[in-house]
């Protein structure tokens, strides 16, 4: 989705912010700009990606104050003239959006003096804001005027003319301020600016930024507050491809040192407990109901493997819904009933859409994110980071790891208190979760053999994924992974039901993926297996039990319980990932994807 950076310094602002929208590419786009100057604006903008917008770019300029967004069409194809930044007639007044203002229209009408050359609900922005110029209010004034006319969800930033400051707003969308010793930096998320800072502050809704030569001042309801400057503890490098083709193959194989992270001083392994620093009173678990997952995509499918978990380690009744379809049942308990939100990016609009929908029914939530700041953090009870580090492939792979092992921790948090699990239970269960760093990285050590399947069925007319129990959320994890980065036709099914319909399209040339480990019961989904061999399926399995072969291709997971499945997931992300890098598709931004879907 669109991406915004924002600078004022000492340095030539065209790099920094011709370099920020290279840091944003990964959230998917399809133009981009920027607007510099100093008494006056100029803004460059093209349709297609950034090095299209390099072409007119000038090699340099002594200007040192720039603003430059990636947009993801909503209003209006892809065009030069769509593309953001948007101004008004005079080119005084210039400004980069997120989000989507809801009374365009009706902003459009009231301002039918003025003349519009885009289709986009921004472009009434930059107009407000020069009629309140034109109407004698100062800078900072016509800004907050402008944003108060506006419904929506909004991130804006904006560059005048002779106004030696930026000027920024936010109502739903995330702005993030940098702080550096060159200059202070704006970016709908780090990414933007990582590599000149790790000194952050997270605007709220509603606060207006001012930011100049002395640095930031922030208003809230008008007033000027104190705002708090937080370190990031993400590592200098960690959004840059440290000698990788592609930042989903470097994430894969982040996934020991994520893991690690995500455990770190969370487990007390000897008395079985967890400690997740949020406040869930023993006596409001022990009378919950039910426990709602709520998320989209690879986090949905993360969930739906805690579900099976929470289920049968904690006895807790769980449902996974798919967040764009949530409602509140009114023939739930609100106060029997907890929604946790699930979530990489924390936002996502159609799962902040189904935790408001569950807060307003009074039901306690709580989110499982990566992103320090984000805007669910904002909106739920209580949070739990999985500290994964930057994704920066828009295919979850990492954050679908960590997602997974934060919802055990979970769990075992919930199950203990509940008294459902044992120590000795709840354990075992640790000591899964402490053996997975070292169990992927024996997967990530076999990847030469992942890549010779990949060259083997590349080619093949589609592919199917099926597991029971556990294997059935990495079957859908793995098609998911494989359809999205491949774009070849894949599809995850409980095993079970392949005999219900999908048998129909299993052929010599549909490769069969099977999950044949501990958590996916491998006894009952083998018969599925010698059902599809029957039909000269070729079968690729990932088994914890070299017996129960006679595969095409076998796969060996070791010995790690109810983190078998989610070790398995691996050799499915490497196996999609070569796929897709053989077809020669592009991994990192597969066409028509974003990395946080911003639009519900
Ligand atoms: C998965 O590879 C995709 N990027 C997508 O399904 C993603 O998981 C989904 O959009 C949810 O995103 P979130 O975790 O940031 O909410």
């Amino acid at each position: 989705m669109c991406g915004i950076i924002g600078y004022l310094g000492d340095d030539e602002a065209l790099s920094v912010v011709t370099a920020g929208l290279a840091n944003l590419e990964y959230r998917g786009y399809d133009s981009a700009g920027v607007a510099l100057g100093d008494t006056e604006l100029t803004v460059y903008k093209r349709a297609g990606e950034v090095d299209a917008l390099t072409e007119i770019l000038p090699e340099s300029t002594s200007h040192t104050r720039g603003i430059g967004h990636t947009r993801w069409s909503t209003h209006g194809p892809p065009t030069d003239a769509n593309a953001h930044p948007h101004t008004d007639e005079a080119g005084r007044v210039a400004v980069v959006h997120n989000g989507i203002i809801e009374n365009y229209e009706q902003l459009r009408e009231r301002l039918s003096d003025r003349t519009f050359t885009s289709e986009t609900d921004t472009e009434v922005i930059p107009h407000l804001i020069a009629a309140e110029l034109d109407a004698g209010k100062s800078p900072k004034e016509a800004v907050k005027a402008a944003a108060a006319q506006l419904e929506g969800s909004y991130a804006i930033v904006v560059t005048i003319a002779g106004v030696d400051s930026l000027f920024a707003i936010r109502e739903g969308s995330p702005l993030i301020i940098g702080h550096a010793e060159n200059g202070t930096f704006l970016g709908s998320d780090v990414t933007a600016f990582l590599d000149h800072t790790q000194q952050v502050t997270y605007l709220a809704d509603g606060d207006l930024a001012v930011i100049d030569r002395d640095g930031l001042s922030v208003y809230r309801n008008g007033e000027l507050v104190d705002v708090a400057v937080e370190e990031l503890d993400w590592e200098a490098d960690a959004a840059e491809k440290g000698g990788y083709d592609h930042y989903m193959r470097k994430e894969i194989h982040e996934q020991p040192r994520a893991l690690r992270q995500t455990i770190s001083g969370r487990l007390d392994t000897d008395r079985g407990r967890v400690a997740l620093d949020i406040d869930l009173p023993t006596e409001y678990l022990e009378s919950l109901e039910e426990i709602q997952l709520v998320a989209c995509g690879t986090s949905y499918y993360a969930s739906v493997y805690a579900a099976d978990l929470f289920e049968s380690l904690a006895d807790v009744r769980t449902t996974v819904e798919v967040a764009s379809e949530y409602e509140f049942s009114t023939n739930r308990d609100p106060w029997r009933t907890l929604v946790v939100a699930v979530t990489q990016s924390g936002e996502t609009a159609d799962t902040l859409s189904a935790i408001r929908t569950a807060a307003r029914a009074g039901a306690r939530t709580l989110a499982v994110t990566n992103t320090l700041g984000s805007t669910i953090t904002r909106e739920v009870d209580d949070t739990v980071f999985i500290r994964a580090g930057p994704e920066i492939g828009v295919a979850a792979t990492k954050t679908f790891a960590s997602q997974v092992a934060t919802l055990a921790l979970l769990v075992v948090l919930v199950g203990r208190k509940r008294g459902a699990l044992s120590s000795e239970r709840a354990t075992s269960v640790l000591d899964s979760l402490r053996g997975l760093p070292g169990a992927v990285q024996q997967i990530l050590d076999r990847e030469d053999t992942v890549l010779e399947t990949a060259e083997t069925y590349a080619d093949s007319d589609a592919f199917f994924f099926i597991g029971r129990r556990l294997g059935r959320a990495v079957s859908l994890e793995g098609a998911l992974k494989l359809k999205e980065i491949s774009y070849d036709h894949a599809e995850g099914f409980p095993a079970g039901e392949l005999k219900h319909g999908p048998l129909a399209l299993v052929t010599e040339n549909t490769p069969v993926l099977a999950v044949l480990t501990d958590g996916a019961r491998p006894e009952a989904t083998l018969p599925n297996v010698r059902e599809v061999q029957a039909r000269d399926a070729p079968v690729i399995g990932a088994v914890s039990d070299t017996e129960a072969s006679a595969l095409d291709v076998t796969f060996p997971v070791p010995d790690l319980g109810v983190m078998e499945p989610l070790v398995t997931n691996v050799y499915w992300q490497l196996f999609a990932y070569h796929v897709a890098n053989l077809k020669g598709r592009s991994i990192d931004k597969p066409r028509n994807l974003a990395k946080s879907v911003t639009v519900e």
